[in-house]
């Protein structure tokens, strides 16, 4: 079985490069989900409290054998537990849910720039961390802007930006900034979301020629290009096939034509970080 490889993060510690995500999956199917992910090799799980099913994803990690070392597990903090006391409440309560003693690594969901409390958030993550609740510590859809103001204010920079990122939507210039301040860059939505992205006829050809599916050719294309990746699949066959991923090889001709596809702001899917306000 193929392992996947590990990014070493900013405070030393690792984070495997292809996990699995659980957002739209109920609590009982992300038990069994979780369960036949651990089987097909992954070992890094991206939940949120908000997905609901921190509990599932808690009793599949009790049921796999597998010890906490051996496993990497990140949640995130909703929106509307932004500010400092809530957040280390907040905190304890998915880490019930989780049946964890340490977090590998928490996340603030959303910015919320309207709720103007991401900064006093961050403190209370870097709180967490010195008291040793959690191994390492980042964030969800922050803007270049909105990194450099939390790493001004505190002078801790986050291990981890986990944003909206697939061959349509591709962030090039986030990822240049994260790069430049050692910081990971995680995708969301890695596939498009299952919103036709999988259809396009350049990933097709590559597909082809490589003897891969076109979602395999998409991680590939995510893991050559040094970022982490969470895909979704509720399907036995795709959460087996998107592992495979690992063993696809592409080459710079391909990944040039893949970042060939990007469509800038027409290609986003999701919210707009520097906008969005939802509790
Ligand atoms: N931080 C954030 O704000 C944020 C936002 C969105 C997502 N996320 C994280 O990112 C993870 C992945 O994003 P996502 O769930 O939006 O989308 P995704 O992984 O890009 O795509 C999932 C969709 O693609 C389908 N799919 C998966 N593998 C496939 C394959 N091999 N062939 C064809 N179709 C395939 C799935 O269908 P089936 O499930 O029916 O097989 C599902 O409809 C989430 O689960 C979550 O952990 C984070």
């Amino acid at each position: 079985m193929s392992t996947s490889p590990n990014l070493t993060f900013n405070d030393g510690r690792t984070i495997p490069q292809l996990g699995y995500g659980v957002w739209q999956v109920d609590d009982a199917t992300a038990e069994d989900v979780v369960g036949r992910a651990f089987k097909a090799g992954y070992r890094h799980i991206d939940t949120a409290k908000i997905y609901g099913n921190e509990a599932g994803v808690g009793r599949a990690i009790e049921a796999s054998g597998l010890s906490p070392e051996e496993l990497f597990i990140t949640t995130k903090l909703w929106n509307a537990d932004q500010g400092y006391e809530s957040t280390l409440a907040a905190f304890e309560e998915s880490m019930q849910r989780l049946g964890l003693e340490t977090l590998d690594l928490y996340l603030i969901h959303w910015l919320q720039p309207k709720r103007g409390k991401y900064v006093d958030t961050w403190k209370a993550l870097i709180e967490l961390q010195k008291r040793g609740r959690v191994r390492s510590i980042g964030v969800s859809n922050f803007t270049v802007e909105a990194l450099q103001e939390i790493i001004d204010e505190t002078g801790v920079v986050p291990a981890i930006n986990q944003v909206e990122t697939h061959p349509y939507f591709n962030q090039a210039e986030l990822r240049a900034f994260e790069a430049d301040k050692g910081i990971l860059h995680e995708s969301w939505s890695p596939l498009g979301s299952g919103k036709g992205l999988l259809e396009d006829p350049v990933l097709a050809g590559i597909a082809e020629k490589r003897g891969a599916t076109p979602a395999q050719v998409v991680l590939a294309w995510h893991l050559a290009l040094g970022l982490v990746v969470i895909p979704k699949s509720v399907t036995e066959s795709r959460i087996i096939e998107n592992w495979g991923a690992l063993e696809v090889s592409l080459t710079d001709e391909d990944i040039a034509a893949i970042n060939g596809l990007d469509k800038g702001e027409a290609g986003r899917i999701g919210a707009n970080p520097a906008t969005a306000d939802f509790a």
